[in-house]
C-alpha cells in the first residue's frame, strides 16, 4: 500500500495495455498518465528541479520559469506547490483552459503568449518571452526543458530501465517526440544496454524536429515548430510521421473501446501500427509504445465533435460513428 506525503512519490511505472485485444494493433502500450500530474512529464519535472536544488541554483527568492503547452507546466506546478516555490508558466492559446485552470489552482502564474512565429507555431514566441523575462532579474530560473539534460536523464534512469525489465524480448520501442526528452533518454539507454532493440521516433506531420516542412497543427502534445536542442538523430533508428486526422481517428477508436487517452497516444499508436505493418508484415515482434497521458485534457479538442468539425470539416472519418467489431 503506497503511503505518500509528496505528489511525485506516486507514479504507476508498470501498467501496459495490450492493444491486440483493444484495436488489433500488435503493441503493448505503457500508460504514463497515472500520477498526480497526470502525465509522463512528472518525471522530467522532478529531475530538473532536483538537479537545480542539488546544484544550488534555487535560492529563497527564486522564481521558476518554463515554457510549456500544458503537461510539463502542470507537473512543475505540482512540484512548485509541494516545495513552496513560485512558478511562472509561459504558454500559448493551444494550451486548453482546463490545463491553465489546473495550474492556477496550484498557485502558478500562467502567462499566455498569442504571437505566432514564422513556423506557424508558438514555441519561438514563448521562448522569446521567457528570455526577455529572465533578462530582467537573476531571480528567474528557466529550467528549459528543450535543452536541459535532466529532461532526458529522467527517462534514461526510470522509463527505459522499467520497459527493459518488463520486456526481456523487446524488439521495437515507439516513442513520441516533443522536446525529445523521453525519446533521447530511452534511445540512449537501449543503445547502450540493449542495442538489439529498434527505437522508432513518432512525430506529427508538420513538425520540424526531424527536418520536416512546418505546417499548421492543432493537436497539442507532440511536434515542434522550432527544432529542440536535445534531439540527436544518431541514437534513433527510424522516424515515422503521423497526420492529425490519423491521430484523432486512433484516439476515437481507443475511446470507443473504453480507453480515453491523450492526443500523442493516438499519434504514437497510429505511427507504430503503420510502421509494424510495413516492416514486419505478418510477424509479431514484441513491441512497446509509450502513452504520455490520459484523455481528459482533450475533451474540448480531440473528443469534441464541434472542435473536430471546425478544424477538419464535417465529413472527417473520426466521428462517433467510427466503430468496428472487436478484434
Ligand atoms: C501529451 C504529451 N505527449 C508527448 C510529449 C512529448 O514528450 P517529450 O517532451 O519528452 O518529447 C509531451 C510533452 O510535453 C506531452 O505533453
Amino acid at each position: 500500500m503506497p503511503i505518500i506525503s509528496s505528489p511525485h512519490e506516486f507514479n504507476v511505472e508498470d501498467l501496459y495495455l495490450d492493444l491486440r485485444r483493444v484495436n488489433g494493433t500488435p503493441l503493448y502500450l505503457k500508460c504514463e498518465g497515472f500520477n498526480f500530474a497526470g502525465s509522463i512529464k512528472l518525471k522530467a519535472a522532478v529531475a530538473m528541479v532536483d538537479a537545480a536544488e542539488r546544484e544550488g541554483r534555487i535560492g529563497p527568492d527564486s522564481v521558476l520559469v518554463e515554457s510549456s503547452s500544458g503537461n510539463l507546466g502542470i507537473a512543475l506546478a505540482v512540484i512548485a506547490a509541494d516545495r513552496g516555490y513560485r512558478f511562472i508558466c509561459v504558454t500559448d492559446p493551444r494550451c486548453n483552459s482546463t490545463a491553465q485552470q489546473l495550474m492556477r489552482s496550484l498557485g502558478t502564474d500562467v502567462r499566455v503568449v498569442s504571437t505566432q512565429d514564422a513556423n506557424l507555431g508558438y514555441l519561438h514566441s514563448r521562448i522569446q518571452y521567457v528570455r526577455d523575462l529572465c533578462a530582467t532579474s537573476d531571480r528567474y530560473l528557466w529550467l528549459n526543458q528543450y535543452a536541459n539534460p535532466d529532461n532526458w536523464r529522467a527517462h534514461y534512469e526510470k522509463t527505459a530501465p522499467a520497459i527493459a525489465a518488463s520486456f526481456p524480448d523487446l524488439a521495437v520501442l515507439f516513442v513520441g517526440a516533443g522536446t525529445t526528452g523521453t525519446l533521447m533518454g530511452c534511445a540512449r539507454y537501449f543503445k547502450q544496454h540493449r542495442p538489439d532493440v529498434t527505437v522508432v521516433a513518432v512525430d506529427a506531420v508538420g513538425s520540424v524536429t526531424f527536418g520536416g516542412v512546418p505546417e499548421r497543427r492543432v493537436v497539442p502534445g507532440l511536434g515542434t515548430s522550432t527544432r529542440p536542442q536535445l534531439v540527436d538523430e544518431s541514437v534513433v533508428d527510424d522516424v515515422v510521421h503521423v497526420s492529425e486526422p490519423d491521430t484523432i481517428r486512433v484516439c476515437r477508436e481507443l475511446a470507443a473501446r473504453g480507453f480515453v487517452l491523450g492526443g500523442s497516444t493516438g499519434t504514437v499508436v497510429g505511427g507504430a501500427s503503420r510502421w509494424l505493418a510495413e516492416k514486419y508484415p505478418g510477424e509479431d515482434p514484441v513491441a512497446v509504445a509509450i502513452s504520455p497521458d490520459l484523455g481528459e485534457r482533450y475533451l474540448t479538442s480531440i473528443y469534441d465533435d464541434h472542435w473536430l468539425n471546425e478544424h477538419f470539416g464535417q465529413d472527417g472519418p473520426f466521428t462517433h460513428s467510427h466503430w468496428s467489431p472487436h478484434p
